[in-house]
């Protein structure tokens, strides 16, 4: 009984101190006095990039992603190692995987020149994450803004913070409440997987080196495991080759990585993974059949995007994004 209360009791503290993570004071149109044209140079120099490379859009919602899970969305993902510090971008985690770092100093630049010192590189990243699910076709949502960025960036803070794509429903559940996240939530922003590629080694030991006694995993859909196999050969020496995470329309937020999943096609046992459990099996289905996954997407954008922010006289404004002022 009062163990039962203790437990409950507990629980409660837990939920409190987790909803400070999504607490904050940032402001839909903070520069609109101090920097008016802001959001419009970043959708600018987002754009352009995307007519070059319609790549650059899940880089930079994958960059928003891995910024907000590391110390908050306060752009550490996006600085530089130096001879003293390994920085987040060179963990395996990041690197060489993650992109779209060239569109955020193109935005940074011509916004120091029009605005020096007052539009953040965490804001910058939050705005073109925004600006990337429009223009794959996926709902947009106003940007709070008012982020400060940190002057901490360590590769191994990625370790314990990134969920690997090796993990089960219970790991990332787990990993995604320790942000602050239901497992609805994290069944919903799994889903950014309907765009974008990846490496053949983030995925290879499902086709190659599954366990003991099977070399594929038998929840791999087995057709798709051939053709996976074609496109990344075993011991391919090769570290550039990528396949598409939604080959039907890799390019589009649409509801595919869903459908993909539920027909044994999810390219991670992370996204595999979602079809063990009943209540995350329920969820691929029903975003599979309804376009209302598309407002829980930006829903959750839009919370993640909040994830520990500084404001205020937190933190500093990078001059440029790369390094820290100093
Ligand atoms: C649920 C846990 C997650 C795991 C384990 C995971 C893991 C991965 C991995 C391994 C890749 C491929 C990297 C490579 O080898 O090139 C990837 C790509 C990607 N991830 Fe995730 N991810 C997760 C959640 C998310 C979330 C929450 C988002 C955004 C909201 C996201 C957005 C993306 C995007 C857009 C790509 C494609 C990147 C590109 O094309 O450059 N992921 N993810
Ligand atoms: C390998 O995976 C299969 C299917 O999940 C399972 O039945 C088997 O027990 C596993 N073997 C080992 C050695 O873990």
């Amino acid at each position: 009984m009062t163990a039962m209360k203790l437990t409950c009791l507990s629980t409660i503290l837990v939920v409190l101190l987790l909803a400070q993570n999504v607490h904050s004071q940032l402001q839909v149109g903070f520069y609109r006095s101090s920097c008016s044209l802001a959001e419009l140079i970043v959708k600018d120099e987002v754009k352009k990039a995307f007519i070059r490379d319609k790549g650059v859009a899940p880089g930079l919602v994958r960059l928003h992603f891995h910024d907000c899970f590391v110390r908050g969305c306060e752009g550490s993902v996006l600085v530089d190692s130096t001879p003293s510090n390994t920085a987040e971008k060179d963990s395996p985690a990041n690197n060489p995987s993650l992109r779209g770092f060239e569109v955020i100093d193109n935005a940074k630049a011509r916004l120091e020149a029009k605005c020096k010192g007052v539009v953040s590189c965490a804001d910058i990243v939050a705005f073109a994450a925004r600006d990337s699910i429009e223009m794959t076709g996926g709902r947009g949502y106003d940007v709070p803004a008012g982020r400060r960025d940190g002057i901490v960036s360590l590769a191994s803070e990625t370790l314990t913070n990134l969920p690997p794509p090796t993990f089960n429903v219970d790991q990332l559940t787990q990993r995604f409440a320790e942000k602050g996240f239901t497992q609805e939530e994290m069944v919903t922003l799994s889903g950014a997987h309907t765009i974008g590629r990846s490496h053949c080694t983030s995925f290879s030991d499902r086709l190659y080196n599954f366990n003991g006694t099977m070399s594929q995993d038998p929840s791999l859909d087995p057709m798709y495991a051939a053709q996976l196999k074609q496109q990344c050969p075993q011991g391919s020496t090769d570290p550039n080759l990528v396949v598409p995470m939604n080959p039907g329309s890799p390019a589009i937020t649409d509801v595919g990585y869903y459908v993909d999943v539920f027909a044994n096609r999810g390219l991670f046992t992370s996204d595999q993974t979602l079809l063990t459990n009943l209540a995350t099996a329920n969820q691929v289905n029903q975003n599979a059949r309804t376009p209302l996954w598309k407002r829980k997407f930006a829903a959750a954008m839009l919370k993640m995007g909040q994830l520990d922010v500084l404001t205020g006289d937190a933190g500093q404004i990078r001059t440029n994004c790369r390094v820290i002022n100093s």
